[in-house]
């Protein structure tokens, strides 16, 4: 599988974490950032969510601090539905319910062991559909 990975300084650590942990079933393109030096989330959070909603990447993740400031950017794009998921409960819900194609973390809110059983739920739980899609038809404004 191909995803397209974005962090903010806050988010920089686990990001590098989870593409080791995960190298060997996913193929990461990485729009940084690439050290802990300050940056500012929307840089990050645009470019990935273009990519996305051109429909180069599937699904994409995005982390920072408390995953609001990605979250906020990615759902200004159409046809994004960026879900922030601080246990694995909410990554399986945001697949069904929302069909969520962007993968939002709070990296100064869980533990590496949490961010791993997000990522593997996330991406191993299909869209319900049905009452979904509906619900999903009346999002775009
Ligand atoms: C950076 O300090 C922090 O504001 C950012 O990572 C994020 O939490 C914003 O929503």
């Amino acid at each position: 599988m191909r995803v397209i990975i974005a962090s903010d300084h806050a988010g920089y650590t686990l990001k590098e974490r989870l593409k080791e942990v995960f190298a060997s079933s996913m193929a990461f393109e990485d729009l940084g950032t690439f050290s802990e030096e300050s940056v500012d989330y929307p840089d990050l959070a645009h470019p990935l969510s273009d990519k996305v909603a051109a429909g180069d990447y599937e699904f994409g993740i995005l982390i920072c601090g408390t995953g609001n400031g990605m979250a906020m950017c990615a759902n200004k794009h159409k046809d994004i539905r960026a879900g922030l998921c601080w246990k694995p409960e909410i990554a399986a819900l945001v697949r069904q319910h929302n069909n969520a194609n962007i993968l939002v973390m709070p990296a100064r809110f869980i533990e590496i062991e949490t961010a791993i059983e997000i990522m593997k739920v996330f991406f191993s739980t299909a869209f319900e559909g049905g009452r979904h899609q509906r619900r999903i038809d009346k999002i775009n404004l």
